[in-house]
């Protein structure tokens, strides 16, 4: 059973991210675990710089700032709940931040094994459907990266802070996937209507008569039937995700992406030259102090 943690990824006290969490999380210890949650807004998380050490040499990342805790952390985890807002159609900065980030595990992948994947649950929040866009598939595919596999995403529309707490049928959802990740349930993989069997998509790009999720590239086949497009998934799913896809993608293209540009690097610095004699002007923000400074309320401590 062990530790399931909890991460929110709303800066808002008493969201709808942070109430279901605390069900989730609530379940989860009905169930017999030890809970704990980590709001991702308070963490220090610099962007990354796309140097590239951790993935060609395996090396650790050279920003200090919170990140490596933010692993550690998570690590020690034996399942992880994600809940988190949908901002313009996306996901949040923070938590993007946080995602980019995470090819500071690509050295682990040369050894991940499927089998240690562990479970991890997805709540999605938006404020009204229409206006959903992507970040559900982005945050199942965060737990996949941190290595945890998602055994069900729950969609909530809900734009008020915290009014998702009325509403019986998400709570009783959220609880139900707090109590299977504890529970250390495995994903089946199985469709839902449109939707990706391994992150939940429900957008995907079209090639003649197949639809691609752009998330995780697995393929379904179009099929009509009653004038209305079914997606047929019957093909298999794709090895994204998969510890051995991972490697794949590590090791024959991220990792080859730097012995071609080591061949090219002359060529692409005599290229630069001519840049390099146009005078840019950087504008740059004005130097203030950091930080909100806003009201209680909005500092994060809760209200
Ligand atoms: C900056 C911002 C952008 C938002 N963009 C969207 C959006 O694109 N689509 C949507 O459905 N809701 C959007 N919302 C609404 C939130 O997703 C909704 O209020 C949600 O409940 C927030 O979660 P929280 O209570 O955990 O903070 C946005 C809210 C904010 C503050």
């Amino acid at each position: 059973m062990g530790l399931i943690i909890g991460l929110v990824g709303s800066a808002r006290p008493w969201g709808n991210s942070e109430v279901l969490v605390r069900e989730a999380l609530a379940s989860a210890q009905e169930a017999g675990a030890s809970v704990a949650a980590l709001r991702i807004s308070d963490l220090h998380v610099e962007p990354c710089t796309g140097c590239m050490r951790c993935a060609f040499r395996s090396e650790e990342c050279p920003i200090k700032d919170d990140m490596r805790f933010f692993l550690d952390t998570v690590s020690q985890a034996d399942g992880l709940i994600l809940a988190a807002p949908t901002y313009f159609l996306n996901v949040p900065g923070p938590l993007k931040s946080v995602f980019d980030r995470v090819l500071m595990l690509s050295p682990k992948w040369d050894v991940r094994k499927d089998e240690d994947l562990k479970p991890g649950g997805v709540i999605a929040v938006a404020g009204l459907p229409p206006w959903r866009g992507v970040s559900r598939p982005f945050f199942n595919a965060f737990l996949y990266a941190l290595g945890f596999m998602p055994v069900g995403s729950v969609a909530v529309f809900s734009p008020g802070p915290g009014e998702s707490l009325l509403d019986d049928e998400i709570v009783g959802k959220v609880r139900e996937l707090g109590r299977r990740v504890a529970l250390g349930e495995k994903r089946s993989f199985m469709p839902e209507g449109n939707t990706c069997p391994v992150c939940d998509s429900d957008f995907f790009r079209l090639e003649g008569l197949e639809a691609e999720c752009p998330i995780c590239g697995t393929k379904a086949r179009i099929v009509m039937e009653e004038g209305r497009a079914r997606l047929d998934f019957s093909g298999g799913i794709s090895d994204r995700w998969t510890s051995e896809g991972l490697r794949k993608h590590l090791n024959e293209w991220i990792r080859e992406t730097g012995v071609r540009f080591m061949a090219i690097r002359q060529q692409v610095k005599e290229r630069r030259r001519a840049l390099e004699g146009r005078e840019i002007n950087w504008i740059k923000p004005p130097e203030r102090e950091r930080g909100y400074g806003g009201s209680e309320e909005g500092s994060g401590k809760g209200a």
